[in-house]
């Protein structure tokens, strides 16, 4: 996933208006409520600010993702934690259909459409498969989607976005178009301004994101072995419409 080493450099800039605390507190939520569920892995953990707020929060977290330049932000973000809260947390660069590993977990999460980028079945089958292997009996796997009604309704105007800090501003166009039936392109300019230059600078890039119907979502759940157990809008819980955009979707591993 290439397109994210060069993006980690403006990633938290640009995603700097988005609520990371009621975030932690809904994909909490809709952990098993119990004490012992604690170990947590993360699917596409990108900069790494959900997985440091779950340590702080007391839970064991391995955050992996394609991209090393993601996890170096992540590694760094994470450096400055108490040594017993920085012993909570990992990071791996790795790609979530291949990650192997001996550990199994309590429950996965992959957050902000990490799943979308997964254009094909094989490559969703793969991941889901991946989840399920690494994850306990009685354990979730919690992620969001793109939601093909809504994206179909209004997914494709251009849209705006300007975000600065004390040393950058940044302009996005985003100009969305359909790929394939299922898959929008999305082509990012991005115009930041550095303000101690004084100089500007152009980086451009374009993301492949699937989008999905919840029924297709179960067709996969089915195939690879989790039962569907949530399909909701992402953090008010309300039942998804053709206004929903992202939705949140929680798969069990059954205990037998
Ligand atoms: C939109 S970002 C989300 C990052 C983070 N979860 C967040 O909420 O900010 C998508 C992330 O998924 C990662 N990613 C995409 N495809 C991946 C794959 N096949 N394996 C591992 N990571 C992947 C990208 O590198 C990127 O960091």
């Amino acid at each position: 996933m290439d397109i994210f080493n060069l993006y980690s450099k403006y990633y938290d800039l640009i995603y700097s208006d988005k609520n990371y605390t009621s975030e932690v507190n809904y994909v909490e939520s809709l952990f098993h409520n119990n004490s012992r569920y604690k170990n947590i892995l993360e699917f596409g953990c990108g900069t790494g600010i959900h997985a440091k707020m779950l340590a702080q929060k007391d839970y064991f977290v391995h955050g992996i993702d394609s991209s090393p330049e993601m996890i170096k932000v992540a590694k760094d973000r994470s450096s400055d934690l108490d040594r017993d809260i920085f012993n909570n947390i990992s990071f791996e660069c790795s790609d979530i259909r291949h990650f192997r590993s001996n550990n199994k977990y309590d429950n996965i999460i992959s957050l902000f459409h990490v799943i979308c980028y997964l254009t094909s079945n094989k490559d969703i089958e793969d991941a889901f498969r991946n989840a399920y292997v690494h994850l306990k009996k009685g354990g979730s796997f919690i992620f969001d989607i793109w939601h093909a009604p809504a994206i179909i309704e209004d997914g494709f105007s251009i849209r705006f976005k300007s975000l600065e800090n004390s040393d950058l501003l940044i302009n996005r166009y985003t100009r969305p178009s359909l790929h394939a039936d299922n898959i929008s392109k999305i082509d990012y300019d991005i115009y930041i301004f550095d303000k101690s230059k004084e100089t500007w600078s152009f980086v451009d890039e374009t993301h492949f994101i699937r989008f999905f119907t919840i029924s297709e979502i179960k067709y996969f759940a089915e195939k690879t072995g989790f039962s569907f157990a949530i399909g909701e809008e992402w953090i008010t819980g309300n039942t998804p419409s053709s206004k929903t955009w992202s939705v949140t979707i929680v798969l069990n591993k059954n205990l037998e």
